[in-house]
């Protein structure tokens, strides 16, 4: 009797310990492969807000052009640090004058670049799924930045990591992909793009530019932060943040 007792109460703790690891271990697969039930519906621009409440009411932009340049692997020490900012003698200008912010922010896990344009364009949580899906980055269909200014009748042209042309294939007006597939190539995919802010420069019909440049995270991956190519390439990507600076403030319309 007293043994039956004993082996019936085991069977009872086998039995709660083996339900509290199929729990966890259900709790843990939701977790890592967390499936976004975000919605797929996209806000009206504009007009929604305009209509229900004025304090709501989108003011008319102060700005006709928008670049955004996303320098990859530019850490924050690269903009702060007086040995490494002096490679980035416009740069460094900009910051200690008054129009220019530094903002260091802590990014999530995984920092590969699929999920993170996710992040930037939709401001969205990040899962570990993504990072399976990185290398086949198939195209957005949540809501996001792009899509509303697409649909405010802005004119996007895009030059960088390919990874954007497969998330938006069809909102730009003009685009050139570079492949960030061969990570020893530190001068062509930024010559690439760089070519292409020399054309565009020219031309008046576009409303945002967005770039994506590699080599600095390619120069990181291969050779660490210390490389001796990284001040080059700070210098570089300094030309472009002048020619670019000087561009907009002489722009127009
Ligand atoms: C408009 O929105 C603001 C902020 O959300 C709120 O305080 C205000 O009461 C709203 N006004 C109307 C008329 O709904
Ligand atoms: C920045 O703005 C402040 C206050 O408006 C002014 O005193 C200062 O001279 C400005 N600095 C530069 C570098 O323009
Ligand atoms: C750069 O552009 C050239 C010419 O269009 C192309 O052949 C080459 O593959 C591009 N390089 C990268 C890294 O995308």
């Amino acid at each position: 009797m007293h043994i039956e007792d004993d082996s019936s109460r085991i069977n009872k703790y086998n039995y709660y310990s083996l339900l509290c690891g199929y729990v966890g271990m259900c709790m843990f697969l939701y977790g890592f492969f967390l499936v976004n039930f975000s919605s797929v519906e996209h806000s009206e621009t504009c007009n929604e807000a305009n209509e229900e409440n004025n304090s709501l009411r989108i003011r008319p932009p102060k700005t006709d052009k928008i670049v955004i340049m996303v320098i990859d692997a530019l850490r924050y020490d690269f903009l702060v640090d007086d040995d490494i900012v002096k490679n980035m003698p416009f740069t460094r200008t900009l910051i200690s004058g008054n129009n220019t912010c530094v903002f260091p922010c802590r990014v999530q896990l995984p920092t590969v670049t699929m999920p993170r344009i996710k992040a930037l364009t939709m401001g969205m949580i990040p899962n570990f799924f993504d990072i399976v899906l990185n290398f086949g980055s198939t195209r957005l269909f949540q809501d996001n930045i792009l899509k509303q200014m697409f649909k405010a009748g802005k004119k996007i042209v895009f030059y960088g990591d390919d990874t954007w042309i497969k998330l938006f294939p069809d909102l730009f007006y003009r685009y050139e992909g570079t492949t960030s597939f061969f990570v020893t190539d530190f001068v062509e995919v930024d010559y690439n793009v760089t070519k292409n802010v020399d054309k565009e420069i020219t031309h008046n019909d576009w409303d945002v530019m967005i770039l994506h440049y590699l080599g600095l995270d390619h120069i990181g991956h291969l050779e660490g932060p210390k490389s001796l190519k990284i001040p080059s390439k700070l210098q570089e990507m300094d030309a472009v943040i002048n020619k670019l600076i000087h561009y907009l403030s002489n722009w127009v319309k």
